[in-house]
């Protein structure tokens, strides 16, 4: 099989969002990152700045911009949301899609998709699914989040909870689409918490992903697709779970923020025996 190559991606959540704390951190990324070859390097900050952000970039073919969220509709009376095309125009090229933090666990228990009735603001498996086929429309690469809770975990639904969100976000996306598709792992208990899954466990649970991608499709698409870990990843931890089998990269917040803690992620990435 080929190597997948390593995807390392930065989500800066609700921080660095002013044009002068955004010019500041990515400056520091690209000047860090300079001779890195072999690691995908991503960076997915607030809304505010994606234009600002992308006259810095200017098209670098070594880091990309990616998205937080996205809507599935291209326009129309959807206060406060942003479109696949809009966020193209932006210079996206990734975008996060059913991130836990946007997940209905923590918004809307029972979300409604009625026309007129928008009760979606907690995430569904349904909306991401509608989020995930609209952005590939628009030719932008979704980065689809999955993590089961603590209380999921120590019930034992671990693998039950992963698998529904992987189908439940697939549906009707074609094994060509699949190569633009990348998941991320992301343990809710793990995120932000200190708290690291261990690289067996992170990789096991990776291996389920691909595993259900493999029932879905085939062993070969689901041989291309590239799984992220994320949750409490650093400098220190963050090779013992890069060299894993099963884990192609990280989606990093906290050690984000800092760009000699990413871009020494995204080294380590990059060293990777192929
Ligand atoms: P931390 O790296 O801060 O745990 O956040 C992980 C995350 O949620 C990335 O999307």
């Amino acid at each position: 099989m080929l190597k997948r190559t390593p995807l390392i991606a930065g989500n800066w959540k609700m921080n660095k969002g002013t044009a002068a704390e955004a010019t500041a951190l990515i400056g520091e990324v690209l000047s860090k990152s300079e001779g890195i070859s072999g690691a995908e390097i991503v960076v997915c900050p607030p809304s505010t700045v994606l234009y600002t952000l992308k006259g810095i970039l200017g098209g670098s073919e070594r880091v990309a911009l990616g998205a937080q969220d996205v809507y599935w509709k291209s326009a129309g009376a959807y206060t406060g949301q942003l479109s696949p095309e809009m966020l193209a125009d932006a210079g996206v090229s990734y975008v996060l899609i059913g991130h836990s933090e946007r997940r209905g666990r923590f918004g809307v228990a029972e979300p409604d998709f009625t026309e007129g009735i928008l009760k979606h603001f907690g995430e569904t498996d349904a909306s991401v699914n509608r989020k995930a086929v609209a952005a590939l429309a628009a030719n932008l690469k979704p980065v689809i989040c999955v993590g089961e809770t603590l209380s999921e975990r120590e019930e034992g639904t671990t693998d039950g909870v992963i698998q529904a969100q992987v189908e439940g976000a697939l549906d009707g996306i074609s094994t060509t689409q699949m190569t633009h598709i990348v998941f991320a792992y992301e343990p809710v208990w793990a995120i932000g918490t200190g708290k690291t899954c261990s690289s067996d466990e992170a990789d096991r649970v990776c291996g389920v992903i691909r595993a259900a991608l493999s029932d879905l499709y085939d062993a070969e698409t689901a041989g291309t697709v590239r799984i992220l870990y994320g949750g409490s990843m650093k400098p220190d931890n963050a090779s013992e779970l890069l060299v894993q089998p099963n884990i192609d990269g990280g989606l990093i917040g906290g050690a984000s923020l800092k760009a000699g803690d990413f871009i020494a992620i995204a080294k380590a990435a990059a060293s990777l025996p192929s």
